[in-house]
């Protein structure tokens, strides 16, 4: 496989920033099916917003204002919820609607969009690989579409911080039942004298299941990466179910020098599975203002009447 990249590798220098972040948002979304068959998983609503609008506050909330969405056939949809919609926002004006207006057009005023394309779904880590160009020679945050992360919870500020600290890729870590790591990313590595909440690590194993993990600290959908990264995803083979890894391209990176994760104890939902769905659905629900009096009395009433079974 050839990809247009170019040489990014870099000499440690002064202390750089990461501005940019990359949404990789091209998968299949198989799980969701057949929602999905005609609008993009990340397009999902959580309430009166689609679930990519979530991120991509998440991003800016950390100071991220120029957001890369890797998109691919189907996806159209992305493009257009970040854009302007002159005619919904003239009618809306015209019928005095302004909050709505408002909430139209904050949509598009949140952060600089960009595009790029990824032609087959290759896997995480082509998909990363295809923000190259844009991204160039600087540190970088990654954000999985279908994870939703509280921007409350402050971990995306956290792991920049780190990264501008010590120059190194850093990524987040959760700590999950033994009966799923085999879903994961799960890494090995030793915590930082200084601070308990980071851990230096040696190594990561793609999916290996109770018998294989080397711990129960799984990689979650947040990374802010150095832009090495780059080289060696280009230099990553195809690995499990074909497809090339992230995983893999962060091995080989931590092989070179420990990269930090930052464990993270919040509030997280895999919005491309159906129990985090319903879930972050029912939280968000139950916390907003507008509609959480109503909807907790509701659930008070229906969980009290709920049939056993
Ligand atoms: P997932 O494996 O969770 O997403 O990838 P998926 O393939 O869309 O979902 P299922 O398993 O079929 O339901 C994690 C993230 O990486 C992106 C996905 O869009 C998702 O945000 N991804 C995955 C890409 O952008 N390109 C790929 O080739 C693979």
């Amino acid at each position: 496989m050839t990809l247009d990249f170019y040489d990014s590798r870099q000499k440690k220098g002064p202390r750089v920033r990461a501005r940019k972040a990359v949404i990789p948002a091209a998968g299949l979304g198989t799980r969701f099916l057949p929602a999905t068959k005609a609008q993009p998983k990340e397009m999902l609503p959580l309430l009166d917003k689609p679930a990519i609008q979530y991120v991509v506050e998440e991003a800016a909330g950390a100071g991220l204002d120029d957001v890369l969405l890797v998109t691919g056939r189907g996806k159209r949809a992305l493009e257009d919820h970040f854009d302007h919609a002159v005619e919904l926002e003239r009618q809306l004006a015209a019928a005095g609607k302004e909050d709505l207006l408002a909430a139209v057009q904050a949509v598009s005023r949140l952060v600089h969009t960009h595009y790029v394309r990824q032609g087959q779904p290759l896997g995480l880590g082509h998909a990363v690989g295809c923000a190259r160009r844009h991204v160039g020679d600087e540190p970088f945050a990654v954000l999985l579409g279908d994870d939703l992360i509280g921007e409350e919870e402050g971990l995306l500020t956290q792991m920049v911080d780190i990264c501008e600290e010590t120059d190194r890729s850093v990524i987040a870590v959760m700590e999950f039942p033994d009966e799923d790591l085999g879903k994961y990313g799960v890494v090995a590595g030793e915590t930082d004298a200084d601070d308990p909440s980071v851990l230096h690590v040696s190594d990561m194993v793609e999916k290996p299941g109770k018998a294989n993990a080397p711990s129960n600290l799984c990689i979650i959908g947040r990374y802010v990466l150095t832009p090495d990264i780059f080289d060696h995803i280009a230099a990553t083979r195809p690995g499990r179910g074909g497809e090339i890894q992230l995983t893999d391209a962060m091995k080989a990176q931590a092989r070179e020098e420990p990269i930090r994760a930052v464990k993270f104890s919040g509030v997280r939902y895999d919005i491309g599975s159906k129990q985090d769905y319903l879930r972050a659905t029912v939280e968000l629900a139950s916390r907003r203002s507008d509609l959480g009096p109503e909807f907790r009395e509701f659930l008070i009433d229906f969980t009290k009447n709920l049939p056993q079974q």
